[in-house]
């Protein structure tokens, strides 16, 4: 693992500081509600396991899990759902969970999708926001940090499947 030059971008005291603040803004949006929490997998789930951890307001909690096929490196946009949720959403309060948001391809994919099902409100939490990078216009209701156009890693988020666990988030210098 340490083969790979890397720089923190974000600390974990830092990421812990935030992410009680989005919970404590969210806690309040939806006093006396009951939450339906859905995260993307895999990137989400230490972000989503400290956020909902964090909470004030009872949720429960599914998964969802996206594949992305194009040709090339870049996501081409085409994007499906490989492993639905199985909670049923109609009529309740949906909070998707992602690491970040790059393209906004994947969150818009799925915001449509979920919205199809009639919840009664759908918002999305995002760790991380490259907004520089949209291809297409989405906005998240809650982001916890604004990052410029690096690769990150770390906090959940992988390259090639690695580095998911590291505590930090780091950038992977070439
Ligand atoms: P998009 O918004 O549809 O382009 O895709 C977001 C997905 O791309 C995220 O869920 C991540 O899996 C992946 N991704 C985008 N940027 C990064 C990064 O800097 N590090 C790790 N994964 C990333
Ligand atoms: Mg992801």
């Amino acid at each position: 693992m340490d083969r790979v030059k890397r720089d923190i971008l974000i600390a974990k005291a830092d990421i812990d500081k935030r992410v009680q603040e989005l919970a404590d803004v969210i806690s309040r949006d939806y006093e006396g509600k009951e939450l339906v929490v859905i995260g993307i997998l895999k990137g989400a789930f230490v972000f989503m396991a400290d956020l909902i951890r964090s909470l004030r307001v009872p949720c429960m909690i599914d998964f969802v899990r996206l594949a992305s096929y194009g040709t090339g490196t870049v996501s081409s946009g085409s994007i499906m759902i490989t492993k639905d949720i199985e909670t049923p959403i109609r009529g309740r309060d949906v909070l998707v969970v992602e690491d970040i948001v790059d393209t906004g391809l994947s969150l818009s994919f799925l915001v449509d999708r979920l919205k199809e099902r009639d919840p009664q409100s759908l918002k999305v939490c995002v760790f991380l926001d490259k907004k520089e990078r949209r291809k297409v216009p989405f906005e998240a209701e809650y982001v916890g940090f604004d990052i410029p156009d690096h690769f990150v890693v770390g906090y959940g988020l992988d390259f090639n499947e690695m580095y998911r666990f590291l505590p930090d988030v780091c950038v992977i210098k070439e």
